[in-house]
Formats: C-alpha cells, sequence, structure tokens
C-alpha cells in the first residue's frame, strides 16, 4: 500500500520558541495515532529546518521535512536566496510553484523549471503545485499537489468530486506522479477527501499549526 503524504505547510508562520511547543505537543500525541499508511512532512520557514531537524531527532519522531521554496540558482551571489544545496542539508522534499509563490512573488514556470533542476541536482523529492486540471506539471516533479487558489485558507474547499476529476485528469498525461489534494482542509472534512481514487495525500496550511489540530488531521 502506498503511504499517504500529510504535509504540514507553515508557510510565514512560527519562531523557533513557537516551534518547540508544536514538537513539546507533537512527540506525545502522535503515540497514539495510528501512523500505518501514513507519512508525515512538516515544511518549515527556512529559519526553523535546523532546529525541526534537531527536534525530530531528539525525540525519534517519524516527521521528515520539507522546505517551501528553493532558489532557482545554485550557489553563488543572488542575495537572499537559499539554495538547493543547502536545504538538503536537512530536508528531504521541496514545494515548488505554490499559489502564493506566483501570485506575490511572480514566479513564471520558468523559474519552476530552474528550480526543479536545482532540486533535482541533489536528490531533492519534488512537490510541485498546480491550480488546476491545466496545470503545467513539469519533469522531475514526482509529487503534484492540486492546490486551487480559491479554496486556499479561504474555509471553501474543492468538493471532493471535482478533486478527483482534477486527480484524473493529471493523471493522464503524467500516469508516474502522485497527486495530492490542498485547500481549506481541517478535521472536520478530512474524511470526505480519504476515499478519493488516485489519493496520495494532503498540503495542509491552517490546520497544520497547532499540534493538536494536525494530530486530528492525522487520525482522520
Ligand atoms: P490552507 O493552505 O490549508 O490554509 O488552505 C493550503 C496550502 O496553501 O498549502
Amino acid at each position: 500500500m502506498n503511504k499517504k503524504l500529510y504535509i504540514a505547510n507553515w508557510k510565514s508562520h512560527k519562531t523557533n520558541e513557537e516551534a518547540i511547543t508544536f514538537f513539546n505537543i507533537l512527540k506525545t500525541e502522535i503515540e497514539k495515532v495510528d501512523l500505518s499508511g501514513k507519512k508525515i512532512v512538516i515544511a518549515p520557514p527556512f529559519t526553523l529546518l535546523s532546529q525541526c531537524r534537531d527536534l525530530i531527532e531528539k525525540y525519534n519522531l517519524p516527521v521528515k521535512l520539507a522546505a517551501q521554496n528553493i532558489s532557482p540558482f545554485p550557489q553563488g551571489a543572488y542575495t537572499g536566496e537559499v539554495n538547493a544545496r543547502q536545504v538538503a542539508e536537512f530536508a528531504e522534499y521541496v514545494i515548488i510553484g505554490h499559489s502564493e509563490r506566483r501570485k506575490y512573488f511572480h514566479e513564471t514556470e520558468a523559474d519552476l523549471e530552474n528550480k526543479i533542476r536545482e532540486a533535482e541536482e541533489v536528490g531533492l523529492t519534488i512537490i510541485q503545485c498546480v491550480q488546476d486540471e491545466n496545470g503545467i506539471v513539469h519533469k522531475g516533479a514526482g509529487i503534484v499537489a492540486y492546490e486551487p487558489p480559491s479554496a486556499i485558507g479561504s474555509g471553501d474547499p474543492d468538493d471532493p468530486e471535482h478533486v478527483s476529476y482534477v486527480f484524473k485528469s493529471i493523471s493522464a498525461d503524467n500516469s508516474d506522479v502522485s497527486v495530492l489534494y490542498g485547500g481549506s482542509i481541517n478535521p472536520g472534512n478530512i474524511k470526505s477527501y480519504l476515499g478519493i481514487e488516485k489519493l496520495s495525500g494532503f498540503l495542509i496550511g491552517g490546520a497544520s499549526l497547532e499540534a493538536d489540530s494536525f494530530i486530528s488531521l492525522l487520525n482522520g
């Protein structure tokens, strides 16, 4: 059985102190969760990656890390950028092309191609976001997260039937990618998505910020 991914996208939230609080709750509550068939990934901001890695090791947690973004360039004179090699010290995964990156930072498909090339070179697993069934799935993207912009952070998720339709459409052209859904998933609605054919997991924003809520999601 393929394990379902539960990816916590913390976006631009949390200080190191707040991350410690999250992990302190997670480490006790996770013992009560049936984790068979589930894989947990946390995508914190860059500033928290080092400490999150240390906490995962310290508590021996079944949790992997993702970066929320990487530089489209290799290491070099690119002030303010964090490159794939640096991310790979901490993370196994990287999210590329999230709607918020496209909207607020004007990322283009060409940027995505460069980021994917950089990520592939260091062996990061790429989670590429698309907004609808027509979104370009770039070569090298092993995981595709379907996130309709209207569903992100709005409390108004896409219907499971429509998610299923989009998954089929993405899979028809890209038979080797795993597909995730993201957009207003919360402990109250996750059940209605679990049965979707082809679903390989979730990308979760708001409902992943509090450890208790994230645990409820894992309990489905
Ligand atoms: P949301 O965010 O769960 O808060 O809607 C999902 C995402 O943007 O990854």
